[in-house]
């Protein structure tokens, strides 16, 4: 089925939110790179084009084929991609240093199908979401200015005899309430689309596509309890019946609380007879003994990983041409782009085991959900009857606990600066497209606004992030960094704050509000009790960005009292970092 509208990628973030909107819009949507040729897309209803970091000076700044713009088809550029139109049309495109993030209020100017709906006057604007440094001055020749803000002058143009378009602000994300009807009457008004995108109403099909891939052939999977996984899995069982699909879970002791017995009971109600555990708990352990940096905790789960994967291929015979390789990938890890190249670099680990590469390389595989975003598969989900507590699953990494137990070779005490205490204890930033580690600064007075906790991150240099001092056993002072390792004894203690956490977090309602919840475990303590709980609640997208989210008062207090009652626990903080500049995990 050909797409209706092409989302062309300049780079961004959000390009992959455009194709979701319009498809949650019912009309088929795609992403593809920005320098697509246009006789590759012909037959399309509309293209978009997405924002982007650059600057349309910038040298190899993302392009697209001119020849779009005289096609005779729609054309909408969001943000970086109206600048773009602007520049290859005769338009000023003006370089900021300085740029504009956040929310804007916006003007319609000149009626336009593309506000259709909209009110227009000086008294009612609209807000939007900006974020951008360059901006559009003066419209190409034939464009009118539809819209302004007390910064952008064009903070939307357009040629309606031409059906070519440009906005400055995002129409796509939620902070700007008017921006699904723009999408709306750019696809259906502009465009005229018609609805024909209905994932849950795909399922037929893709089970055929399946029975159509597979032929005579078996199918086996390496599952991982995460949604995509069971939901392709599922689709697989329900299109060969339970004997021709098998399935392994492999159990690396970096999971949480009761989570085996979770995918084990979820997988039998499926109806899966050939299910199988592989028990490689001590494996893991063993090779994870007395190492404390991350990337090497990392790499030597990726290698286990691939010693045991390729282990089950050979003892199972599935490489004799008799089966192929079940995969729950989605959408967004099919396409590389700025946005998902880091997705991809970090699933990296999983695809190294040199029988799944000789399998993929023959095309010996199967990803029954390669055309779909998560929501949608999760929608899918619903229509084969998948549980909700297996759909709405927050994301889990794939190396499991060991990221979330931090560990140093070093001993250190909390030393005390004008805004509180940094303390010696190493975890992850990002800043641009590098990855740093270093200390954390805690507070005990957290300020009422955002802005004020962004900037004592950024102001102190020294530090990747900053959490708030909720309850410790001893004054901070009091407390100790120590040596401290990958211990059966730490893992049972995380296992066991993490689960009191998600309890809580589960029944006060919290969990439903958020994205993800790590709980991390940190070296910080006394002889009796020798680690410290954080608490990392977020709030994000698609985890590229991250929000960090307050935890209502009386949910804290109860999980605080649960907390400090472990054994072992010295202390309990919350992370107040965004993303950037903190990542989502710590390590
Ligand atoms: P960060 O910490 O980079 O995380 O902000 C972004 C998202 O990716 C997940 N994550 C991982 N997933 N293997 C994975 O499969 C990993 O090594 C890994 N590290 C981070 C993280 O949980 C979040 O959802």
């Amino acid at each position: 089925m050909t797409p209706q509208i092409t989302v062309l990628d300049a780079g961004g973030q959000y390009c992959h939110l455009i194709a979701r909107k319009v498809r949650e819009l019912g009309v088929h949507a795609e992403v593809a790179a920005s320098e697509t040729p246009a006789s590759a897309l012909t037959g399309r209803k509309g293209i978009i084009i997405s924002g982007g970091p650059s600057s349309v000076y910038d040298a190899g700044s993302p392009a697209i084929d001119p020849a779009l713009l005289s096609a005779g088809i729609p054309v909408f550029g969001i943000c970086y991609g109206q600048q773009l139109i602007a520049h290859l049309l005769g338009g000023n495109v003006q370089k900021g240093d300085k740029g504009e993030y956040g929310f804007a209020r916006v003007e319609i100017t000149r009626a336009a199908d593309i506000f259709a709906g909209l009110e227009r006057n000086q008294q009612a604007t609209h807000q939007v979401w900006m974020s951008h440094r360059d901006l559009v001055a003066t419209p190409p020749p034939g464009f009118d200015v539809m819209a302004v803000t007390s910064t952008c002058p064009v903070a939307a143009m357009g040629s309606p005899s031409r059906k070519l378009y440009g906005v400055q602000f995002h129409p796509e994300v939620a902070h700007t309430p008017a921006g699904k009807a723009i999408l709306s009457n750019f696809v259906f008004g502009v465009c005229g689309c018609v609805k024909d995108w209905d994932p849950a109403g795909q399922v037929l099909a893709v089970e055929q596509h399946i029975r159509d891939v597979a032929g005579d052939r078996n199918i086996f999977f390496f599952v991982s309890g995460g949604v995509d996984s069971t939901v392709a899995y599922t689709l697989c069982l329900r299109a060969l019946g339970p004997e021709r699909v098998h399935g392994t879970y492999v159990d690396t002791g970096m999971m949480r609380e009761g989570e085996t017995e979770f995918v084990h009971k979820h997988f039998a109600a499926l109806g899966a007879r050939s299910f199988f555990v592989e028990d490689a708990r001590e494996r893991f352990l063993a090779a994870l003994q007395g190492v404390a940096g991350p990337e090497e905790k990392r790499h030597i789960i990726g290698e286990k990983f691939v010693e045991v994967q390729q282990r089950i291929l050979e003892s199972e015979h599935y490489l004799d041409g008799h089966w192929i390789l079940g995969q729950g990938t989605i959408y967004p890890d099919t396409i590389e782009s700025g946005g998902t190249a880091k997705a991809d670099l970090i699933k990296t680990h999983h695809n190294r085991v040199a029988g799944i590469q000789k399998l993929i390389d023959e095309g010996r595989i199967i990803e029954p959900l390669s055309s779909f975003y998560k929501d949608e598969v999760r929608a899918i989900g619903r229509e084969l009857g998948l549980a909700p507590e297996l759909l709405d699953r927050h994301p889990f990494p794939g190396p499991g606990l060991a990221i979330r137990c931090l560990c140093t070779d070093a001993r250190g005490r909390p030393r005390q600066v004008e805004e509180g205490w940094v303390i010696p204890v190493s975890s992850v930033g990002v800043q641009g497209d590098s990855r740093t580690y270093r200390p954390v600064l805690a507070i005990e007075e957290v300020p009422a606004s955002e802005d004020e906790i962004a900037e004592l991150t950024n102001r102190r240099r020294d530090v990747n992030r900053t959490v708030s001092v909720v309850a410790t056993c001893r004054p901070v002072a009091e407390l100790e960094v120590h040596p401290s390792h990958l211990t059966a004894a730490r893992l049972d203690r995380l296992r066991h704050v993490d689960a009191i956490v998600r309890k809580i977090s589960g029944e006060s309602g919290f969990d439903a509000t958020i994205w993800q919840f790590p709980v991390v475990l940190i070296p910080l303590g006394t002889p009796e009790r020798p680690d410290s709980v954080v608490l990392r609640p977020i709030d994000s997208v698609d985890g590229m960005t991250a929000r960090a989210v307050r935890i209502p008062p009386e949910t804290l207090v109860q999980m605080t009292q649960e907390l400090m009652q472990v054994e072992g626990v010295a202390g309990v903080f919350l992370d107040l970092t965004n993303k950037p500049p903190a990542t989502i995990e710590w390590e």
